[in-house]
Protein backbone atom coordinates (compact mmCIF):
# COMPACT_ATOMS: atom_id res chain seq x y z
CA UNK A 1 0.00 0.00 0.00
CA UNK A 2 1.10 3.70 -0.60
CA UNK A 3 2.84 5.80 1.79
CA UNK A 4 3.58 8.99 1.96
CA UNK A 5 5.68 11.16 4.33
CA UNK A 6 4.11 14.48 5.93
CA UNK A 7 6.27 16.86 8.56
CA UNK A 8 4.88 19.39 10.82
CA UNK A 9 7.01 22.21 10.51
CA UNK A 10 8.34 24.14 13.83
CA UNK A 11 5.56 26.80 13.03
CA UNK A 12 3.13 24.07 12.84
CA UNK A 13 4.13 22.59 16.13
CA UNK A 14 4.38 26.34 17.51
CA UNK A 15 1.02 27.28 16.72
CA UNK A 16 -0.80 23.95 18.51
CA UNK A 17 -2.04 23.04 14.53
CA UNK A 18 -0.80 19.61 15.51
CA UNK A 19 -4.19 18.10 15.95
CA UNK A 20 -6.00 20.00 13.65
CA UNK A 21 -3.12 18.54 10.75
CA UNK A 22 -3.31 15.02 11.64
CA UNK A 23 -7.49 15.21 12.13
CA UNK A 24 -7.34 16.51 8.31
CA UNK A 25 -5.60 13.35 7.41
CA UNK A 26 -7.51 10.75 9.87
CA UNK A 27 -10.78 12.33 8.06
CA UNK A 28 -9.92 12.04 4.64
CA UNK A 29 -9.46 8.46 5.72
CA UNK A 30 -5.79 7.64 5.37
CA UNK A 31 -4.02 5.49 7.81
CA UNK A 32 -1.17 6.67 10.30
CA UNK A 33 1.62 4.14 10.30
CA UNK A 34 4.81 6.23 12.06
CA UNK A 35 4.63 9.07 13.92
CA UNK A 36 6.94 11.00 16.28
CA UNK A 37 8.21 14.73 17.61
CA UNK A 38 11.88 15.52 17.26
CA UNK A 39 14.33 18.37 16.93
CA UNK A 40 15.82 17.98 13.11
CA UNK A 41 19.02 17.94 12.72
CA UNK A 42 21.26 19.78 10.23
CA UNK A 43 22.45 16.76 8.79
CA UNK A 44 19.00 15.52 8.51
CA UNK A 45 17.82 18.77 6.82
CA UNK A 46 20.28 19.06 4.69
CA UNK A 47 19.55 15.69 3.62
CA UNK A 48 16.32 15.55 3.03
CA UNK A 49 16.41 19.18 0.91
CA UNK A 50 18.88 18.29 -0.95
CA UNK A 51 17.51 18.63 -4.10
CA UNK A 52 17.30 22.73 -3.07
CA UNK A 53 21.03 22.87 -1.96
CA UNK A 54 21.24 25.38 -4.61
CA UNK A 55 18.38 27.26 -4.24
CA UNK A 56 18.99 30.85 -2.47
CA UNK A 57 16.46 30.35 0.39
CA UNK A 58 18.39 26.59 1.34
CA UNK A 59 19.95 28.41 4.29
CA UNK A 60 17.30 29.51 5.71
CA UNK A 61 15.05 26.73 5.50
CA UNK A 62 17.68 24.55 7.22
CA UNK A 63 17.92 26.69 10.19
CA UNK A 64 14.00 26.87 10.11
CA UNK A 65 13.85 23.65 9.86
CA UNK A 66 16.13 22.85 13.09
CA UNK A 67 14.78 25.59 15.02
CA UNK A 68 12.28 23.64 17.10
CA UNK A 69 10.33 20.49 17.11
CA UNK A 70 9.05 19.05 14.01
CA UNK A 71 6.16 16.14 13.73
CA UNK A 72 7.14 13.34 11.49
CA UNK A 73 4.59 11.25 9.95
CA UNK A 74 4.14 8.56 8.00
CA UNK A 75 -0.01 7.97 6.33
CA UNK A 76 -0.72 5.07 4.24
CA UNK A 77 -3.26 4.40 1.51
CA UNK A 78 -4.88 4.64 -2.10
CA UNK A 79 -2.95 7.34 -3.83
CA UNK A 80 -1.79 9.02 -0.53
CA UNK A 81 1.07 10.87 -2.25
CA UNK A 82 -0.81 12.81 -4.51
CA UNK A 83 -4.09 12.85 -2.39
CA UNK A 84 -1.43 14.31 0.76
CA UNK A 85 -0.30 17.07 -1.58
CA UNK A 86 -3.97 18.12 -2.21
CA UNK A 87 -4.98 18.43 1.27
CA UNK A 88 -1.75 20.73 2.24
CA UNK A 89 -2.09 22.96 -0.93
CA UNK A 90 0.41 25.48 -2.79
CA UNK A 91 3.72 25.82 -1.59
CA UNK A 92 2.63 29.49 -1.43
CA UNK A 93 0.05 29.53 1.16
CA UNK A 94 -1.22 32.85 -0.29
CA UNK A 95 -1.75 31.13 -3.46
CA UNK A 96 -2.97 28.36 -1.69
CA UNK A 97 -6.98 27.50 -2.01
CA UNK A 98 -9.10 27.88 1.17
CA UNK A 99 -10.13 24.41 2.11
CA UNK A 100 -6.33 23.30 2.20
CA UNK A 101 -4.15 23.48 5.01
CA UNK A 102 -1.79 26.33 3.98
CA UNK A 103 -4.49 27.52 2.53
CA UNK A 104 -6.21 28.15 6.23
CA UNK A 105 -3.82 28.90 8.15
CA UNK A 106 -0.64 29.86 6.64
CA UNK A 107 0.84 33.44 5.23
CA UNK A 108 4.33 33.30 4.12
CA UNK A 109 6.00 30.84 2.15
CA UNK A 110 8.69 30.42 4.94
CA UNK A 111 6.36 29.40 7.29
CA UNK A 112 3.60 26.69 5.54
CA UNK A 113 3.38 24.44 8.20
CA UNK A 114 3.90 21.11 6.52
CA UNK A 115 5.60 19.10 4.67
CA UNK A 116 4.32 16.71 2.05
CA UNK A 117 6.57 14.19 -0.48
CA UNK A 118 6.16 15.07 -4.00
CA UNK A 119 5.82 12.04 -5.84
CA UNK A 120 5.81 8.28 -4.58
CA UNK A 121 9.68 7.53 -5.42
CA UNK A 122 10.09 11.01 -2.90
CA UNK A 123 8.17 9.46 -0.08
CA UNK A 124 10.07 5.88 0.17
CA UNK A 125 13.13 7.90 -0.16
CA UNK A 126 12.10 10.28 3.05
CA UNK A 127 10.21 7.91 4.97
CA UNK A 128 14.06 5.71 4.81
CA UNK A 129 15.42 8.90 5.94
CA UNK A 130 13.46 10.20 8.73
CA UNK A 131 12.19 6.59 10.34
CA UNK A 132 13.63 3.25 10.61
CA UNK A 133 12.00 0.38 10.02
CA UNK A 134 11.05 -0.47 13.33
CA UNK A 135 9.32 2.50 13.78
CA UNK A 136 6.17 2.09 11.43
CA UNK A 137 3.67 -0.01 11.81
CA UNK A 138 1.20 -1.83 9.96
CA UNK A 139 -2.67 -2.48 11.06
CA UNK A 140 -5.87 -3.02 10.07
CA UNK A 141 -9.35 -1.93 11.26
CA UNK A 142 -10.71 -4.49 13.81
CA UNK A 143 -14.64 -5.20 13.57
CA UNK A 144 -14.53 -6.36 17.20
CA UNK A 145 -16.49 -5.32 19.96
CA UNK A 146 -13.67 -4.01 22.37
CA UNK A 147 -13.59 -1.18 19.64
CA UNK A 148 -16.64 0.55 21.58
P1 LIG B 1 9.22 23.04 -2.52
O1 LIG B 1 9.71 21.63 -2.47
O2 LIG B 1 9.29 23.78 -3.82
O3 LIG B 1 7.70 23.16 -2.00
P2 LIG B 1 6.73 22.14 -1.22
O4 LIG B 1 7.07 22.25 0.25
O5 LIG B 1 5.35 22.68 -1.51
O6 LIG B 1 6.98 20.77 -1.78
O7 LIG B 1 10.05 23.90 -1.45
C1 LIG B 1 10.39 23.38 -0.20
C2 LIG B 1 10.20 24.43 0.84
O8 LIG B 1 11.13 25.49 0.61
C3 LIG B 1 8.85 25.10 0.84
O9 LIG B 1 7.88 24.36 1.55
C4 LIG B 1 9.15 26.42 1.49
C5 LIG B 1 10.56 26.72 1.06
N1 LIG B 1 10.60 27.70 -0.03
C6 LIG B 1 10.96 29.01 0.26
O10 LIG B 1 11.24 29.35 1.42
N2 LIG B 1 11.01 29.92 -0.76
C7 LIG B 1 10.67 29.57 -2.04
O11 LIG B 1 10.72 30.44 -2.94
C8 LIG B 1 10.31 28.22 -2.32
C9 LIG B 1 9.95 27.80 -3.73
C10 LIG B 1 10.28 27.31 -1.30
Amino acid sequence: MERTFIAIKPDGVQRRLVGEIVGRFESKGFKLVGLKVMTVSRELAEQHYDVHREKPFFSSLVNFITSSPVVAMVWEGEGVVASARKLIGATNPLSAEPGTIRGDFGISVGRNLIHGSDAVETAQREIALWFKEEELVSWEESSHRWLY
